[in-house]
């Protein structure tokens, strides 16, 4: 299992590309179901989660090739010749549920394994399931896998979901477009992957409106034709590189950034003293002098503070000026970076939901561990900032989410190295 190794105390300069959206990527790739024509993405990122995506869909019978060196997959699925998404895949990346929609849609039956939990949370699938069933579907649980069945077709309906939940929005999503009448879908999630969903399937053809809004209305279609569309932007990996100059100083510039991606996390860097600002080429990061301000950060659905930066903001936070409480309110476990960054000398005090940190004046570099994919990239920037060596292990969840990140940090002048493990 490889590490990675860093030196910290260097400022950083320079500039940092920003990849393509694994979890746009990882909705888009699942609609190439809905359609017997193919389907084309550009400017997707190269991660070893999209290449499980294509393994799962390869093994419905859908094809997938990834051209240009990756960053661009064709897909099609001409003809599917299985709608059993098998645990062994589905317990490698929790985001194969996403298949349970469009296989229902197009076939009329599926059979998806329960994913199991992950290291942040139980991670059910109850929203899902509800949303096939109100769409006409009748689903069982047996032997861990969610049987399926709309032997009549899909028909529009009222999608009502109690909580905002980003997977059980795109599901119900791609299944709606082929359901018989209109859906509306209230309470939907309002994240940018959605958006960038939605956009993909009304290239397809699809009739949608509203997306980026609570409520998402479409009136079903007969079919659907193929597309090419761009990933949007990932958000997530912009973040953590937004972080980097905060976290070690200096300036960096994140190519490809929009600000409207990272509204309400832009504004908590403001709030702490970092200077942030929209170039023509994308977002301009830079922290001046001094020790960054405490902030107080509490997580919540687009457009609030993304839960998937909190763990790279603690980081932040472990070395800013006074104490700042972060509200971990979408998962149940997701603050297991925090024993880590203790080992590098923060403190940190965590009780359920909430953890408060004091800021201390420089971490100092210790070998800590990857527990899960933002965790880890946490526990790289705080490396940045620390006296002396960290090192990094089990990285192999950091290569989920992030491209080559010990090259795009040594870019900006950062003392880092990947280690393998032989
Ligand atoms: C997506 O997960 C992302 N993954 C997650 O990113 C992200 O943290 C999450 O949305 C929240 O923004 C992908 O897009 C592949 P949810 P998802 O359904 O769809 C509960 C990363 O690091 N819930 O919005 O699984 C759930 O337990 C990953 O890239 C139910 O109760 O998240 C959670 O508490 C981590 N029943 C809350 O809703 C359900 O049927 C939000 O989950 C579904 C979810």
């Amino acid at each position: 299992m490889d590490s990675i190794r860093i030196q910290g105390g260097a400022e950083l300069r320079g500039a940092i590309p920003i990849a393509g959206a694994k979890n746009a990527c990882l909705t888009l790739m699942p609609a190439t179901l809905l359609s017997e024509e193919p389907l084309t993405l550009t400017n997707a990122p190269r991660l070893s989660d999209i290449r499980t995506m294509s393994a799962l869909l390869e093994s419905l019978g859908a094809e997938v090739s990834a051209l240009q060196d990756g960053r661009v997959l064709a897909l099609s699925s001409h003809a599917i010749s299985s709608t059993r998404a098998d645990y062994e895949i589905v317990r490698k990346m929790r985001a194969s549920v996403l298949v349970l929609g469009p296989l229902l849609a197009r076939e009329g039956h599926a059979e998806v394994s329960l994913p199991g939990g992950c290291a942040i949370g139980a991670r059910p699938v109850d929203l899902h399931q509800m949303a096939m069933e109100r769409l006409g579907a009748e689903l069982e649980l047996r032997d861990g896998y969610l049987h399926a069945r709309a032997s009549k077709g899909l028909r529009g309906a009222v999608i009502e979901f109690p909580i905002v939940s980003v997977g059980a929005t795109e599901n119900a999503l791609m299944a709606a477009t082929l359901a018989r009448g209109t859906t509306v879908i209230r309470n939907a999630a309002r994240e940018p992957e959605i958006v960038d969903l939605a956009h993909c399937l009304r290239r397809m053809g699809a009739q949608i409106e509203g997306e980026g809004s609570a409520e998402i209305v479409i009136e079903g279609v007969d079919r659907l034709s193929g597309a090419t569309h761009p990933v949007v932007a990932d958000r997530i990996e912009l973040g953590t590189y937004m972080l980097a100059p905060a976290i070690a100083g200096g300036e960096v510039e994140c190519l490809g950034g929009r600000l409207d991606l990272v509204s309400a996390f832009a504004e908590k860097l403001q709030e702490a003293g970092i200077d942030v600002e929209q170039t023509d080429k994308g977002i301009r990061v830079s922290r001046k002098n001094g020790r960054v301000r405490a902030v107080d950060v509490t997580t919540a659905p687009f457009p609030g503070f993304p839960t998937d930066l909190q763990a790279q903001m603690m980081a932040l936070m472990c070395t800013a000026e006074g104490c700042s409480v972060l509200e971990e309110r979408i998962f149940e476990n997701r603050f297991m970076h925090a024993p880590e960054l203790m080992r590098m000398g923060a403190r940190i005090d965590v009780h359920g939901g909430t953890a408060r940190v004091t800021g201390v004046e420089r971490l100092r570099g210790a070998p800590v561990m990857a527990t899960d994919l933002r965790a880890s990239v946490s526990l790289i920037l705080a490396g940045l900032a620390a006296e002396g060596e960290t090192v990094v292990s089990r990285v192999y969840h950091l290569d989920r989410g992030y491209e080559r990140v010990e090259e795009k940090l040594r870019a900006c002048g950062a003392t880092i190295e990947r280690v393998n493990a032989g």
